[in-house]
């Protein structure tokens, strides 16, 4: 391979948000050796399955694609072609060599810390070399990954994922990521503030922070001090063009005084927060080893509250966790009524190898776990819905994001990152307007505009002001 042969990429990514932003990341990393992105499987030279491992069934889909994949490629060898096929992310982190044993057709198996290395593995698996890298290597890949070219990022929206933080020291007893995505770091600050800054050259408005455990982020900045996540998004939001930020996901014992007050004094920091609990039941809080109760969850709500009055929350849920009882169940539905939660996601404990749940007797029968599943989302579904209707009537500030599917239509979010939908102009992509909501659908909102400005490059400000208003 040279560096000059146009080469085809399709990354399919599976699980959370950081592995939306390093699918992205692992496609910058090989643009400049001549890889473009295609829309579909079937025309790529490589293809990358960027994996998740945080339930069974995630991990499990895996292999059935590696199927899928290795009959496209005997097609593509029957016609005198080739295509090469990678493992990444937390699947390729857990199970290494397992996967070349399991799915033989797999030419190279990399971690999530190994991306920025990724033109030379494909170079030695261009050799002929079957390639397994899930090493937690010395350097900082960060600083090894180029950033992408304005138009990149802008066709990837005016929203941008930005990671800020990896890895989780928490250990909870459910969970394979502090195993998967190992001890907990933090990028300096200047990095950030440098990615930051790109992304908002190129166009990029709203930026939503993540990390495995992104509160207790604290980076070092230019002078080798400590900076806390408020901090931080307070320097963000100095950046010119960003004019919000968001970030997830947190754990309540690492809401610190400081990032409440950044909610508090920071109008660009969004109403919304992602803030799991897992369970309402103190004895299976602590055996799933949440380090705090019940009542040490309320009490960082009423923090919350008192800071942000308006915060819309939202959250998520393991039914069915090893010895969990109706009881146990009933005070979770409790939690989701107490805090009113906006929105949540909501899973059946699934027993992940390694973890110390794993191991526990007690494992609730899976037509359990299924009836409890069911009546929690009906409850968060109905909150949900009081959620979008409470805003109706309300003008609220909409990032414009992208043209709506019927010509004329434009669509974008709320601050409480409700979709919203209207008829209006496709210049006003990029601005921040009041707009009414006049309906609310089942997972969006109708909204009608208050007033156009025209195109205004200073929007940080207007959309302060507006902030202001409601
Ligand atoms: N089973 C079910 N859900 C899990 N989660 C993490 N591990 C498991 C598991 N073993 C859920 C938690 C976490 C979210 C990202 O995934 O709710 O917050
Ligand atoms: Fe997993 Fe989150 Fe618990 Fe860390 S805090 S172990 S990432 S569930």
């Amino acid at each position: 391979m040279t560096e000059h042969t146009p080469k085809k990429l399709f990354i399919k990514t599976y699980g959370c948000q950081m592995n939306v932003y390093d699918s992205d990341r692992m496609a910058d990393a090989l643009a400049p050796h001549g890889y473009e992105p295609v829309q579909v499987m079937e025309d790529a030279d490589l293809v990358v399955l960027n994996t998740c491992h945080i339930r069974e069934k995630a991990s499990e889909k895996v292999f059935s694609e590696l199927g899928r994949l290795r009959q496209l490629r005997e097609e593509r060898r029957a016609l005198g072609q080739d295509l090469m096929i990678g493992v990444a992310g937390c699947v390729a982190q857990a199970e290494g060599d397992e996967i070349v044993r399991r799915a033989p057709a797999v030419d190279l198996v990399f971690g999530p810390q190994s991306y920025h290395r990724l033109p030379e593995l494909i170079a030695r698996a261009h050799n002929g070399a079957k390639v397994v890298n899930t090493d937690f290597p010395e350097e900082d890949k960060f600083e090894h990954l180029p950033a992408a070219r304005k138009e990149v990022t802008l066709a990837r929206g005016l929203t941008a994922f930005l990671t800020v933080q990896e890895g989780c020291d928490k250990f909870c007893s459910f969970c394979v990521v502090p195993y998967t995505r190992g001890s907990e770091v933090s990028r300096p600050v200047e990095q950030v503030l440098r990615e930051a800054q790109n992304l908002a050259e190129a166009g990029v408005r709203e930026l939503t922070l993540l990390g495995q455990n992104v509160n207790a982020y604290h980076g070092l900045d230019a002078r080798g001090r400590s900076v806390g996540l408020g901090e931080l998004c307070a320097r963000l939001a100095e950046i010119p063009g960003i004019a919000r930020i968001r970030y997830t996901t947190s754990h309540p014992l690492d809401m610190t005084d400081e990032l409440l007050e950044a909610h508090r004094d920071l109008d660009a920091l969004m109403p919304y927060l992602h803030l799991p609990i897992q369970a309402g039941s103190d004895r299976i809080l602590k055996a799933m080893n949440r380090r705090h109760t019940r009542a040490e969850y309320m009490r960082v709500i009423e923090r919350i509250m008192a800071a942000r009055p308006d915060m819309a929350m939202s959250g998520d849920f393991i039914v069915g966790f090893p010895g969990e009882t109706d009881a146990d169940f009933e005070e979770t539905m409790q939690v989701v009524r107490d805090v009113g939660y906006a929105s949540a996601y909501t899973f059946k404990y699934s027993i992940r190898p390694g973890t110390p749940g794993a191991s526990m007797a007690d494992q609730v029968a899976e037509p359990v776990k299924a009836e409890r599943l069911k009546r929690l989302n009906d409850q968060i579904n109905t909150q949900m819905h009081a959620f979008h209707r409470s805003v109706v009537g309300r003008t609220l500030p909409v990032l414009i994001e992208k043209p709506g599917r019927q010509p004329g239509q434009i669509g974008g979010r709320s601050p409480y990152l409700q979709a919203v939908h209207m008829e209006g102009p496709a210049r006003l992509i990029g601005q921040i307007i009041p707009v009414e909501i006049v309906e609310a659908r089942n997972n969006s909102l109708i909204g009608k505009i208050v007033t156009v400005g025209e195109p205004n490059p200073a929007s940080v400000i207007e959309s302060q002001a507006i902030a202001a208003h409601i």
